[in-house]
This record gives C-alpha cells, sequence and structure tokens, in this order.
C-alpha cells in the first residue's frame, strides 16, 4: 500500500481547473518528483493535500486513511510536512526558535507541569533541545542555531525550512522547489541532505524544476500539464517522452 495516494484528485478556482483527476503514488521509502511547467498545478497538488485548499473531488489517502477536509495542523499531526516555494521564516527570530516552530504540535505539555517545572517538564525540553539541535545538524545549520534568521544567506534559509518540517518526525516530507534560486554547490548539498532525510524513514514527495535534482535523487517522476498527469516513470523514462518534451517546449499541438 502506498504512503500517500491520490485518486481522481480535482481542485478548481473558478472556471479554471488547476488539478484534473491527477492520480499519484508516494510508497514508503521513495523520493518522488512532481514536475510541470509553471501554472501546471504542482503547488495546488501540495496545497490540497496539505488541508490549505478543500479540493472539489477524488481522494487522497495518507496511511490508509483518508485525509481530506483535515485542517493543515491536523495534516500535520497525521505525519506530513512540508516546505513551501516562497520562503515562510522569521526573520527577526533565531534559526533555532524558527525550527522550535515545527515542534509546537509535539509540545503541549499541560500547563500544570509547565507552571510547576516538574522534572517531566525538564526531561522534555532537554528532548525538545536534542531534536531541534539534530534537525539543525541533518541540513547543516547546527553552527548557526543563535543567528538572527535574517542574517542568513538565501540557501541557508532555505535549509532551514527543511529543518523546520523535519523536526516535526514526519512520514512523508513535500518539497515545493527546494533547490530553487540555489547555486549548483548549494543544490548538490541539498541534494545530500535529502538523501539524509530519505535514509531516516521519511518519504518525500518534491516539486522542482532543476532537472539535475530530480534526475539525482528521484525514483519517479510525476509529470503534470493543465492539472493532468502526463507522464510517470523514472527520471529516463520521462525525460524522452514526446508529450513531457511537448509540455515543456510549450508547443500544443491545437495552437
Ligand atoms: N489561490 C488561487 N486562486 C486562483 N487561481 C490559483 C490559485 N492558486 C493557483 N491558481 C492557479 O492555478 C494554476 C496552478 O497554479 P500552481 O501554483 O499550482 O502552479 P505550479 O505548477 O506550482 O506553478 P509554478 O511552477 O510557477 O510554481 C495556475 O493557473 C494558477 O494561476
Ligand atoms: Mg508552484
Amino acid at each position: 500500500m502506498a504512503l500517500l495516494q491520490t485518486s481522481e484528485l480535482v481542485k478548481k478556482f473558478g472556471g479554471l481547473t488547476a488539478v484534473n483527476k491527477l492520480d499519484l503514488q508516494v510508497k514508503e521509502g521513495e523520493i518522488c518528483g512532481l514536475i510541470g511547467p509553471n501554472g501546471s498545478g504542482k503547488t495546488t497538488v501540495l496545497n490540497v493535500i496539505t488541508g490549505i485548499y478543500k479540493d472539489d473531488g477524488g481522494k487522497v489517502l495518507f496511511d490508509g486513511k483518508e485525509i481530506q477536509g483535515l485542517m493543515p495542523h491536523q495534516v500535520c499531526e497525521m505525519g506530513i510536512a512540508r516546505t513551501f516555494q516562497n520562503i515562510r521564516i522569521l526573520g527577526s527570530q533565531t534559526v533555532y526558535d524558527n525550527v522550535r516552530l515545527g515542534l509546537h504540535i509535539r509540545t503541549k505539555a499541560d500547563l500544570f507541569n509547565i507552571i510547576f517545572d516538574t522534572k517531566k517538564v525538564k526531561n522534555e525540553n532537554e528532548a525538545i533541545r536534542e531534536e531541534i539541535e539534530g534537525a539543525l545538524d541533518l541540513v547543516g545549520l547546527l553552527e548557526y542555531k543563535n543567528e538572527l534568521t535574517k542574517n542568513l544567506p538565501y540557501g541557508k534559509q532555505k535549509v532551514l525550512e527543511i529543518a523546520r518540517a523535519i523536526v516535526a518526525k514526519p512520514k512523508l516530507l513535500l518539497l515545493d522547489e527546494p533547490a530553487a534560486g540555489l547555486n549548483t554547490a548549494e543544490s548538490e548539498n541539498l541534494m545530500d541532505i535529502v538523501r539524509n532525510i530519505s535514509k531516516r524513514n521519511v518519504s518525500i514527495l518534491l516539486i522542482e524544476h532543476e532537472m539535475a535534482f530530480v534526475a539525482g535523487l528521484t525514483n519517479k517522476v510525476y509529470v503534470i500539464n493543465y492539472g493532468k498527469k502526463i507522464a510517470e516513470g523514472t527520471y529516463n523514462e520521462i525525460k524522452s517522452n514526446p508529450g513531457v518534451i511537448e509540455a515543456y517546449l510549450g508547443t500544443r499541438g491545437d495552437n
């Protein structure tokens, strides 16, 4: 059984069908790619899966359970974490505190324990620190933990978002253009980071325009255009698919 499965998923914005009967699967342990030209519906797919938008048809199954209609924080509690196409971090907070935000779903220590600062809370605080530092280490930011986030270069801000996503220990990580704006060295470093996350039993679905990144990381790629799946397979299989080449060159047969 797939960890994530969408079946005939539909999302419309007024008269525009942004996601059109999309079937995709991410199996446990996989790194899957979701690619397609600008405006083809990739981000919308993630937004529907994570409960930001309500679907207009179809199903989303995660770990065998239907997750449509759940609120974003509930989807997160189920074990799906994500990053955003445009960085969403708090510049005036430290690197450490930004990652801590990703833990909010797991730190509902009850008020009594917080007020009386019992041993339980001290242990929990220690465990939280270890998790945050572990996530920062995984993305190579541990030495920057006390820096203000706004002082980090763009490439480090991008991997900080990944640290914030994985600190919640998701089963599935959704990445929306993680390599966008990175130079070649940063992009290669990010590939190693993604592989290391994958080794920790996190399945991954990533959107990316950077094809070297997709080729180097994914076991399976879904290609969409106008919200519809036009190809699926390994990167080598889809890269020579005429429909995919046509979609990327923008030469539609009907115009
Ligand atoms: N909130 C919204 N309201 C109306 N239309 C939207 C909304 N979000 C996305 N769209 C439209 O849905 C289509 C798919 O957009 P989406 O952002 O999912 O594309 P994308 O494949 O992620 O593109 P890109 O590669 O440029 O990030 C586009 O035509 C877009 O204009
Ligand atoms: Mg997008």
